[in-house]
């Protein structure tokens, strides 16, 4: 009997709940299927698995270090199957090619990859944000859709048709379906480059909460030093700022927020219309609902509750 995990990191929940549908998909085609959290999971374990399932969010337009850090420390699995897939609030951007890549290069053949829409809760993004109310129900059948195929496509491959193997589209190909919109991760990266996370020590609970050190995803916060140290490996996923129980960590948002809207707008506007008309992207929030004036960093902290 064929033996498959679903592997998954999430934030806000979105990836969580496409894992879950995944996992369901596949448990209905007969064999054993485990699903668990990245942070649970050592990457050496997998090599009693036929079929891996790796996702997470699309963050900065690719996944996040603690993700390639997991497939980094996978032991070679020569001729295991594997696929990827990831939520995202405008496009996968690079996620889909630099999971692939890096499944492959631990001698995984990757068999099949999957993207969907997922509410944003980004402090410098509108509220309502396009993608609210992603994934729904109809993405969830689709992962579960998904989740079947896979271990449909895995079970064909190992009997022997090859042909099966998907060919991951490069170049102009991929961009088309992948990265829609190039300008935003420049523009963001010049700004990101500048966002400092300041901790405010009156409202700091440490030792008594670690609840930032404990869920960061790189592991870059450390609050026994002092000052408390931020920075090492952050990858400005914001969860710590935006969930940090007492609202301790703050960053100056008022120059970011100036800046980053306006040039934003357009490309997103853009970005959802494109995938619209291809029919990728079902609009769930009206246009005219778009929160352009809401300011969600303004929002009162915590501004979501971790769900992994
Ligand atoms: C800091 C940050 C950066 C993000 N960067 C991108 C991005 O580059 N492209 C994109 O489509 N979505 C981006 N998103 C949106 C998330 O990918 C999306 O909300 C995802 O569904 C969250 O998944 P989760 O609920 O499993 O954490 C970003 C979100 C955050 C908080």
């Amino acid at each position: 009997m064929s033996k498959s995990i679903v592997v998954y990191y999430s934030q806000t929940g979105n990836t969580k709940k496409v894992a879950q549908a995944i996992h369901k998909g596949i448990s209905q085609t007969g064999g054993q299927c485990d699903l668990a959290r990245l942070k649970d999971v050592e990457p050496q374990e997998l090599t009693g698995y036929d079929l891996i399932g790796l996702g997470s969010p699309s963050i900065h337009a690719r996944e996040l270090p603690n993700v390639t850090a997991f497939i980094n420390h996978m032991e070679l699995l020569d001729g295991k199957h594997a696929f990827s897939f990831c939520t995202h609030g405008v496009s996968p951007g690079f996620y889909i090619s630099r999971t692939v890549s890096a499944l492959i290069s631990r001698g995984l053949i990757v068999i099949g990859w999957n993207d969907w829409f997922g509410a944003a809760w980004h402090p410098l993004l509108p509220k309502p944000y396009f993608t609210d109310g992603h994934p729904d129900e109809i993405d969830l059948k689709e992962a579960e859709d998904f989740g079947r195929e896979m271990a449909e496509r895995s079970r064909r491959i190992y009997q022997g048709e090859t042909e099966l193997i998907p060919t991951l589209p490069k170049g102009k190909e991929y961009d088309e379906i992948y990265r829609p919109i190039h300008e935003v991760p420049q523009h963001f990266q010049r700004l990101l480059n500048r966002v400092e996370f300041k901790i405010n020590k009156d409202k700091c609970h440490y030792p008594k909460c670690t609840y930032c050190m404990d869920n960061c995803p790189t592991g870059a916060i450390d609050l026994s030093m002092d000052p408390p140290m931020f920075d090492r490996g952050c990858d400005l996923c914001w969860l710590c700022e935006q969930t940090c129980p007492s609202g301790a960590i703050e960053i100056d948002y008022e120059p970011l927020a100036r800046e980053h809207v306006p040039l934003t707008e357009g490309d997103l506007m853009r970005s959802s219309k494109l995938f619209e008309a291809k029919g990728r992207f079902r609009r769930l929030v009206p246009l005219e609902d778009i929160g352009w004036d809401t300011n969600y960093w303004t929002f009162k902290k915590p501004r979501f509750k971790i769900d992994y």
